[in-house]
């Protein structure tokens, strides 16, 4: 096994880990590993766009209070405040580097429109293409660096020293070798979960890597029953093959049952512009009564120049988008809740932190108010980077127990079989009785065993998997204790909020009794 040292080991290579790489190696010496290659994250497929309040006649007030409310007020008012009021900051730091987002003909920026949101105040790029063009600018940025970029290299084990203290990270390369890097700090930007479930919009990567690791090592995680379902995942031959972007929606598309009828009307005032936990269960409710669902796009003039990603996907799978009819189904798009850190990404772990949408800082409360994920990649990362720029120089005291280089071989299911339980069980909508056997059945994939042994002596899928069952027990039993819906942990059992979960977030954390994982609720 080869060794490498460094001062700081970012584990991701979507936004929020460009973001911090970049600030941080300003005086650091960076390094990043990334399990397939740095285009492939939920950063690059992201279309809709950047919300900021950042237009002429917005408010910072009124981008914070439709965060608030997209998160049924289980957000951290102080976090979102100070999002929103860097995110202006971080965009204007963009434009002056150059980063070139929409402009109409008078070379001015257009704000495009998002469910939940009462301003126009998207910005977007290549009209759909907003993530893959920022990712490309932050990459180019990065290639006039110091920073070492290692592609298709999974980390399997984070390396704890004897008191506690995170030290960096083993990994698999491409060629299957272990590899280890030893760092002064070790950021987790692995991005976030949408792959345990069969529809998703995210990239294949977003498997629960960063969720696993942390509770592997005593780090807390938080909020893990808030997934979120974006409602208009492209539907087609009963398989989601990708986002039809909310900002349709933002220009006039309706949503439509099979019959023409429209199915957002009466249901919220924002209609097909409500919250997204709102949309998608609406959906999903007419989809289980055998109904199908199209975004009627009709209206939207030169649909193919304001999106052309979009086309492009719909071509791809031969629909005709001229047509003005996409079928389209809810899929898993995004975990609001994470590894819990502060605002400047440092979790309970000693030299260890976490950024974007693997962390908890608890800005987008029950439910993410849309395109405000990119915005918290920029604004987090650039903080977490500016604060490791800062930190004094320290050497690594390498003094960590004997890494064990065998582990027992843990049981393990198939990718489909746990897709297919989540979604029957922990998905749009759950109750106890299912969340039980959930969790039951996720108990023979022996947690302890998960929990304590190395995973270096694990194959690459069989680490992926054991990632994705620790994720998912996770978020079983987060969402098992959470007896209330709110935003889009949505209980047929308990089906309204209820004042004693108000603030009350739900901490998982690594102890153990008979086997299973403790969990400890708290009042924020
Ligand atoms: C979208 O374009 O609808 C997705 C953007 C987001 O999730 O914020």
């Amino acid at each position: 096994m080869s060794s490498f040292k460094c001062d700081v080991l970012i584990i991701g290579s979507g936004i929020a880990a460009l973001q911090t790489a970049l600030y941080a190696s300003q005086t650091k010496k960076v390094m990043m590993v990334t399990k397939t290659n740095v285009r492939t994250s939920n950063t690059y497929l992201a279309q809709g766009g950047v919300a900021a309040a950042h237009a002429p006649n917005d408010h910072v007030e009124s981008h914070v209070q439709d965060t608030m409310e997209a998160g049924e007020y289980h957000n951290n008012r102080e976090a979102v405040t100070h999002l929103v009021t860097s995110g202006i900051t971080a965009v204007n730091t963009l434009l002056s580097q150059g980063m070139k987002f929409d402009c109409n003909e008078y070379n001015q920026l257009v704000y495009g429109l998002e469910g939940a949101h009462s301003e126009r105040r998207i910005l977007h790029c290549k009209g759909d293409s907003t993530g893959k063009e920022l990712a490309e600018f932050l990459l180019n940025q990065i290639q006039h660096t110091s920073i070492v970029v290692k592609e298709n290299e999974m980390v399997v084990d984070l390396l704890i020293a004897k008191d506690g203290t995170c030290i960096g990270a083993v990994t698999r390369d491409g060629n299957n070798a272990l590899q280890k890097y030893y760092a002064t700090h070790t950021v987790i930007a692995s991005g976030g979960c949408g792959m345990l479930y069969p529809y998703s919009t995210n990239s294949q990567n977003a498997t629960g890597d960063g969720f696993a690791l942390a509770l592997k090592v005593g780090a807390r995680l938080k909020d893990m029953e808030f997934n979120q379902f974006h409602p208009t995942g492209l539907y087609i031959n009963g398989k989601v093959r990708g986002l039809v972007s909310e900002a349709v929606r933002g220009e006039g598309a309706i949503l439509r049952n099979q019959d023409g009828i429209p199915i957002m009307e009466g249901i919220h005032r924002l209609q097909d512009l409500a919250p997204r936990h709102i949309v998608a269960q609406t959906i999903f409710s007419h989809m289980k009564k055998g109904q199908q669902i199209f975004l009627d796009t009709s209206m939207i003039k030169n649909f193919n120049k304001r999106f052309p990603a979009i086309t492009a996907l719909c071509e791809r799978y031969d629909l005709d988008w001229r047509q003005g009819k996409i079928p389209v189904a809810p899929a898993s798009h995004f975990i609001m809740g994470g590894i819990e850190t502060d605002e400047q990404g440092r979790t309970n772990v000693n030299g260890l932190y976490a950024v974007g949408e693997v962390a908890c800082t608890g800005v987008h409360g029950a439910n993410r108010l849309a395109s405000n994920s990119l915005l918290e990649g920029l604004v987090f990362g650039r903080e977490l980077g500016m604060m490791l720029q800062h930190c004094p120089l320290q050497n690594i005291q390498i003094n960590m127990e004997a890494y064990k280089d065998e582990c027992k071989r843990p049981l393990l299911p198939t990718i489909q079989e746990l897709q297919q339980n989540m979604f029957l069980y922990a998905g749009i909508v759950r109750n106890d009785e299912g969340l039980r056997t959930l969790s039951h059945w996720l108990q023979q994939f022996s947690l302890s065993t998960l929990l304590e042994e190395s995973f270096q002596s694990l194959s690459k899928e069989e680490v992926t998997k054991a990632f994705m069952v620790l994720t998912a027990i996770s978020i079983a039993n987060s969402a098992r204790l959470r007896k209330e819906s709110r935003g889009a942990h949505n209980r047929n059992d308990c089906c309204n909020e209820s004042a004693s979960w108000q603030n009350a977030s739900i901490i998982i954390t690594q102890s153990h009794v008979e086997g299973s994982v403790v969990y400890e609720q708290v009042k924020a």
